[in-house]
C-alpha cells in the first residue's frame, strides 16, 4: 500500500520507477525530452497530458518495448534497456488499443493470456476464479468478449494483464471511452490493487481522475511540466485547481 515513501531496510526509499533524462526522438520530432522522476512502490502514478504529449512513448520505453534516444531508467529495479525482457515478464501491460480476442469467451481470453505468461493449467484455473471475483466479471465467463459492453471489456483487459500476478500494472488510457459508472468502478479496482501493494502506472485525459492518483506527472509536448501529489501541484503553481495548471501548461506549450 502507498504510504508516501515506502522504505526498504528501514531507511532506503524504494521506487518502482526511476527515470533520469529520458528522451526519445522520432527523426526530427522530440517526443519525450529530458524527463526525470521517481515513483514510490505501491503507488498509483498518473501520467496526464494532451494528445501527442509523449505519454505512450514513455510507457513503451518503461515497458522495454522501445529504447530511449538518451537517458536511462529502471522499472522494479530493472534497467529498461538491458533488462527489457525481464521487465516484460514482471509487469502487466494494457495497451491503449487493448487487445482482447473478441471471438473468444471471457474465460478463453484469460486462459490465452495465462498461457502466454507461462502459467500452467491449474494455476490458470485458480487465477480465473480469483479474477472473476476481483475484477467483477462474475456471470459473463462464457460470454464472447466481443459482445461485452465497454466497461466489461476494460475489466477483462485488466484481468488479462493481471493474470500472472505482476507487481506492477501499466495501463494506457484504460478509462477512455467508457461511461462514468464503469470509469469509477475501474478506479475502485485500481485502488484495491494498490492497497495490495501493486504499483500502477496509468495514463488518462480526464483531469478529474487525477484525484485517484497518489502521484501525477503533467506532460506537454514531450516535457514534464509538473510532478507530485495532485493536491500539491496546484498549490505550488499558485492556482486553484489541477485544471488551471493544465491550461497554463498547454498555453505555454512546454518550457
Ligand atoms: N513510432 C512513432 N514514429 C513517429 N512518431 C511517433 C511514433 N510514436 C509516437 N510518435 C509521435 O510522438 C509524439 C508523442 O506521441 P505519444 O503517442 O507518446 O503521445 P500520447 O501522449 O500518448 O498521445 P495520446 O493522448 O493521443 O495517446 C506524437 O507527436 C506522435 O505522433
Ligand atoms: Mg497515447
Amino acid at each position: 500500500m502507498f504510504t508516501g515513501l515506502i522504505t526498504n531496510n528501514g531507511n532506503k526509499p524504494e521506487y518502482a520507477i526511476e527515470v533520469n533524462g529520458l528522451s526519445k526522438n522520432f527523426g526530427p520530432l522530440q517526443a519525450v525530452l529530458n524527463v526525470s522522476f521517481r515513483v514510490p512502490a505501491g503507488s498509483i502514478f498518473g501520467l496526464l497530458g494532451p494528445n501527442g504529449s509523449g505519454k505512450s512513448t514513455i510507457i513503451r520505453m518503461l515497458c522495454g518495448l522501445m529504447h530511449p534516444s538518451a537517458g536511462n531508467g529502471q522499472v522494479l529495479g530493472l534497467d529498461i534497456v538491458t533488462k527489457a525482457e525481464k521487465i516484460k515478464a514482471s509487469i502487466g501491460y494494457m495497451s491503449q488499443k487493448f487487445s482482447l480476442y473478441e471471438d473468444l469467451t471471457v474465460a478463453e481470453n484469460l486462459h490465452f493470456f495465462g498461457n502466454i505468461y507461462g502459467l500452467n493449467k491449474p494455476e490458470i484455473i485458480r487465477r480465473c476464479q480469483e479474477l472473476y471475483q476481483k475484477m467483477r466479471l462474475e456471470g459473463v465467463e462464457r460470454q464472447l468478449a466481443g459482445t461485452l459492453s465497454g466497461g466489461w471489456k476494460q475489466r477483462l483487459a485488466l484481468a488479462c494483464a493481471f493474470i500472472h500476478q505482476p507487481r506492477m500494472l501499466v495501463l494506457d488510457e484504460p478509462t477512455a471511452g467508457v461511461d462514468p459508472v464503469s470509469r469509477r468502478l475501474l478506479w475502485d479496482l485500481l485502488g484495491e490493487l494498490s492497497t495490495d501493494g501493486i504499483t500502477i502506472l496509468v495514463t488518462t485525459h480526464y483531469l478529474d481522475e487525477a484525484q485517484h492518483c497518489h502521484v501525477v506527472a503533467l506532460m506537454n509536448r514531450g516535457f514534464l511540466y509538473a510532478f507530485g501529489p495532485p493536491g500539491q501541484l496546484a498549490a505550488e503553481e499558485g492556482l486553484g485547481s489541477l485544471e488551471d495548471v493544465f491550461i497554463k501548461m498547454a498555453s505555454r506549450g512546454g518550457d
